[in-house]
Parts: C-alpha cells; sequence; structure tokens
C-alpha cells in the first residue's frame, strides 16, 4: 500500500550528520521519510539500511536545486519538513572568497526562507522544525561570520513568522556543538566535548512529536 504523503517527513540536509541521524530516527519510528542532499552515495546507502527511506538530489545552494525543492513540496503534502541543512567556510572573513559567504547564506538561511514562504503563499503549514545554533545564532563566532550571520538570519525569520503566523507549528532547535563532518577535526571546541549527534537527533525528534507548537528550543552550548 502506498503511504500518503501526509504521513512522511522530508529532511533537507539528510546524508550524514544530524540530518541522516534524524532520518534513522523517524523511520524506526515507522515515519516514512523523504531524504534530500547533494551527493547520491550516502542517500543511497540510507535506502539500503532503512525500508521506509526515499531520496531526491537537490542542490539547495542553487536556484533551481530550491525550485526542485518548492516544486516538491507543493505537489506532495508533508506533514513534517525538517530544514537542516547549512554550513559556510571556516576561515576570518576576508580569508574566505565571498562566493563561499555565499554559498553560506544560500545554504543556511535562504533555501529555508524560500521554503517557509512558498508553504506560507501557498497557504500550507506542516509543522516545520528548523535547525539553528545555540552558539552562532545568537553571538559571533570566530571564523564562521558568514555561517553565524545566516544563523542570526534564520532565528529572526522563526520569530517573526511567529507573529506572522501564531497557529503554524513552526519550531527553531538549536543544537550546540556536534560530532558531525561539519565541526573541522582541528576545532578548539572539540577539547571541551561535543555531542552525538544521535544524541540530539533523539532529542529533535522527541520534540517534533510533543505538545510544544512553534516554540524555540536549546540544546545546551557545549557538553561540559
Ligand atoms: N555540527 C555542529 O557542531 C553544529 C552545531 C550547531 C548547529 N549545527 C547545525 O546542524 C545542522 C546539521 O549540521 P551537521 O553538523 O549535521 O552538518 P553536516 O554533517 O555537514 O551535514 C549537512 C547536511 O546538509 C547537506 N547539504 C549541505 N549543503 C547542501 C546543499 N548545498 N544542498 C543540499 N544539501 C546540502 C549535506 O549533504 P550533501 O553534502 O550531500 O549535500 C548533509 O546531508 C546544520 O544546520 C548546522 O548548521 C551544527
Amino acid at each position: 500500500m502506498q503511504i500518503g504523503r501526509m504521513d512522511r517527513a522530508i529532511i533537507l540536509g539528510a546524508s550524514r550528520g544530524l540530518g541522516a541521524e534524524l532520518a534513522k530516527k523517524a523511520c524506526a519510528n515507522n515515519f516514512p521519510v523523504t531524504g534530500m542532499a547533494r551527493k547520491e552515495a550516502p542517500l543511497r546507502l540510507l535506502q539500503q539500511q532503512l525500508p521506509l527511506f526515499e531520496y531526491k538530489i537537490a542542490d539547495l545552494a542553487k536556484a533551481e536545486g530550491q525550485d526542485t525543492v518548492i516544486r516538491h513540496l507543493l505537489e506532495e503534502s508533508y506533514a513534517k519538513v525538517f530544514c537542516v541543512a547549512g554550513g559556510g567556510p571556516y576561515a576570518a572573513f576576508g580569508a574566505a572568497n565571498w562566493k563561499d559567504h555565499e554559498w553560506a547564506w544560500e545554504v543556511t538561511f535562504r533555501s529555508h526562507a524560500r521554503v517557509l514562504h512558498a508553504l506560507a503563499q501557498a497557504h500550507r503549514f506542516p509543522q516545520v522544525i528548523l535547525i539553528g545554533s545555540s552558539v552562532a545564532e545568537s553571538g559571533g563566532d570566530k571564523g564562521a561570520a558568514s555561517y553565524a550571520a545566516a544563523k542570526h538570519a534564520l532565528k529572526g525569520l522563526h520569530a517573526s513568522l511567529r507573529l506572522d503566523y501564531p497557529d503554524w507549528d513552526l519550531r527553531l532547535y538549536s543544537p550546540g556543538y556536534m560530532d558531525t563532518p561539519l565541526l573541522p577535526l582541528n576545532a578548539s571546541v572539540r577539547q571541551g566535548g561535543v555531542y552525538d549527534p544521535i544524541d540530539v537527533a533523539n532529542d529533535v525528534w522527541l520534540w517534533s512529536v510533543s505538545a510544544d507548537k512553534g516554540g524555540h528550543k536549546v540544546y545546551p552550548k557545549h557538553p561540559l
């Protein structure tokens, strides 16, 4: 039997790190998932491991990739939308190329903002969980200026849309440092310990099925 999309989640940025762990958690709870990312190999591997997982390829940093995601979202009706993808250059602002800063803004903020706009414009209000950053969304982040700027913007957008659409179950989940490929192996913050993305994914999933409609949850900034 084909399972209706209303019983599915979509994860933007599902191929590794937090998004992949979230996909495993949702499937373990019998909740089918469509995962999106750029690289096919890790998505195919997840599909082989998880019978309830399917995937689509899209580059969220490019207008065509964002169009693909939006078209898909409007054609289907997902119950849950997890906006997980994010990233940016790790260097002093002037040492990174401008195109890398633009990439950070597209993938971390603009793609998710466009998804929210398309849903709101179409009067479609599934549960949406945005992934922020307890560190980068509310303070400076050395070596990650464009990433921090995008996370601040995401937080501002969430707070403002809560005012525009008080009945929309639109949540912001802000994790602390996690042991994923996003955090460079030589990042000094790793010395203080980092969270296991499996634990964070469990927490996101449990929160998503809780009644905290429209809230903002901050996972502790640092394990220590
Ligand atoms: N790791 C941390 O310490 C930390 C701390 C606080 C907040 N966060 C946030 O948590 C979220 C998940 O981070 P993570 O650590 O799990 O990151 P990650 O390991 O780098 O995974 C990022 C995911 O996003 C996808 N992605 C990246 N660029 C994309 C693009 N242009 N188009 C489509 N998909 C793209 C990646 O797949 P492809 O490369 O195949 O596209 C991958 O599936 C992010 O929003 C991040 O900002 C992370």
